[in-house]
């Protein structure tokens, strides 16, 4: 692939305004006042794939938002690659936040993107990311170098739980058969040092909602002498962790797989300045479970965190009122052998258990998803690391990732592949945050390291 590195120089700017129109489509798949646009980027991305090179394409239907698959079978005794991606994106708020529009794209000069990052929702997770393999594709069919079949299947709701790709993947196992699903929807460590991912953390997600009175009331008439739901629910949170950041629910740990001292001595050499980590957050410390370094705590621990909670006045002034009912949406990240529906049967016995008379307790399971390894001894990881070796010019090293993308492990259990999740997104691209962003070295270097991938992992599924 020795002109590779020139054809992605001579097409830098096409393939820098490609992606820059599909960033421009607001598919937030959490607000369905964005469905249209949903919609319309499955278009868009069908349209891309047919002028990669697939000899199919198909918009899927599903229950929800359809699955965008194409294919091009070259030879059907040659092994299969199938490619996963997300065309949704999170929602963009709190738009104040953003230097500029979430989804009229720019490209902007960061501390950690000499060379310019582009700057909107879903840059990084996953249109820059999916994007890169669609392009990498199309210069391998382009220039006659295809080795084996690819497959591509970019969903539209994995934002919010991949309900739909779940229910798509049980009734197409035969269609999407593959020796390997390659998804870059992750990051690495730095540009300077590449990383694989080989975990993903799993997710419990549930909201809860604590009810006192039958309607709001007067604080001075009735405070003191009812529970407040808002008081009480604050409590309760604070009692799941104890005074060494331990999660209090009975059983939660029980089946946690621990790490051997080998095993973390191994992941302590991956690069990591808590100064650096302390300065980029503005943070005068770090914070967590007792007992473990900041790297194993956003990896291989499991974790409980409030992501909202709300009740009573927030309105502008003061109201002195005590509110009926308090909220709050919490999730749990999950580490491998930890099962995400036991998990949450453990939290609601425990969170209404632990309700004191005088409220109610309501909990409501949202998604979840099981915990996922790649082994390193997988000749796809092996291909993946020999092609960022080759690209970045030092050896990638592996990292457990501390987000969940829940369909890879449901990938394993119905297809019975393994993933390989080659991310080139950094830490500080503030994926779900303001201001988004994806480094256009990233994005080129993506490009230039995934036809290696093909390369190899061919080469290797032959050897065996
Ligand atoms: N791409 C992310 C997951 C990710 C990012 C994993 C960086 C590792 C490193 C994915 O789009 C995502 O945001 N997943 C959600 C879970 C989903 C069920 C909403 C998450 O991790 O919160
Ligand atoms: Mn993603
Ligand atoms: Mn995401």
């Amino acid at each position: 692939m020795e002109n590779l590195k020139n054809y992605i120089a001579e097409n830098k700017n096409v393939f820098l305004n490609e992606l820059i129109e599909l960033l421009k489509i607001p598919s937030v798949s959490a607000d369905s006042a964005y469905a249209h646009d949903v919609l319309a980027m499955a278009d868009a991305v069908k349209q891309s794939l047919e002028k990669a090179g697939c000899d199919l394409v198909e918009i899927c239907e599903t229950p929800g938002y359809p699955i965008v698959y194409g294919e091009k079978t070259i030879d059907p005794t040659l092994p299969t690659i199938l490619v996963y991606g997300h065309y949704d994106v999170q929602p963009a708020d709190p738009l104040e936040l953003w230097t500029s529009p979430p989804f009229e794209p720019v490209i902007k000069v960061t501390e950690k993107h000499p060379e310019g990052a582009i700057f909107a929702r879903g840059a990084c997770d996953d249109k820059g990311q999916f994007y890169m393999h669609v392009k990498a594709f199309e210069y391998l069919v382009k220039t006659n170098q295809l080795p084996c079949n690819v497959k591509f299947m970019i969903e539209g709701e994995e934002e919010i739980g991949s309900k739909s790709l779940g229910w798509f993947v049980e009734r197409n196992q035969e269609k999407l058969k593959n020796d390997v699903i390659l998804i870059s929807d992750t990051g690495m460590l730095s540009n300077q040092q590449p990383s694989i991912t080989t975990g993903l953390r799993g997710l419990s997600y549930v909201e809860v909602e604590v009810t006192g009175p039958n309607r709001d009331l007067h604080s001075g008439l009735y405070g003191g002498a009812v529970a407040n739901p808002i008081n009480i629910l604050a409590k309760m949170i604070a009692s799941l962790h104890d005074e060494n950041n331990h999660i209090t629910i009975p059983g939660f740990y029980d089946k946690v797989t621990e790490l051997s001292a080998e095993e973390r001595a191994e992941m302590a050499k991956a690069p990591f300045s808590i100064e650096a980590y302390k300065n980029a957050l503005q943070i005068n410390d770090v914070y967590g479970e007792a007992g473990y370094t900041t790297p194993e705590r956003t990896s291989i621990r499991p974790t409980l965190d409030v992501n909202g909670i709300w009740g009573g006045y927030t309105g502008e002034g003061t109201k002195t009122v005590i509110g009926a009912k308090a909220f709050a949406k919490i999730s749990m990240r999950l580490v491998p052998n930890q099962d995400w529906e036991e998990i949450t049967d453990l939290f609601t016995n425990h969170f209404i258990s632990i309700a004191p008379k005088g409220v109610t307790v309501k909990v409501t399971k949202h998604h979840g998803g099981q915990a996922y390894v790649t082994p390193i001894d997988h000749i796809g990881y092996q291909a993946a690391k020999k092609a960022y070796t080759e690209t970045f010019g030092v050896p990638a090293i592996p990292v457990r990732g501390g987000g969940s993308i829940p369909i890879v492990a449901l990938f394993e259990k119905e297809l019975k592949s393994k993933s390989i999740l080659m991310g080139f997104g950094l830490d500080s691209d503030a994926i779900h945050s303001p201001n988004e962003h994806y480094g256009v070295f990233n994005y080129l270097k993506g490009i230039e390291t995934i036809p290696l991938f093909y390369k190899y992992f061919v080469e290797l599924h032959n050897q065996k």
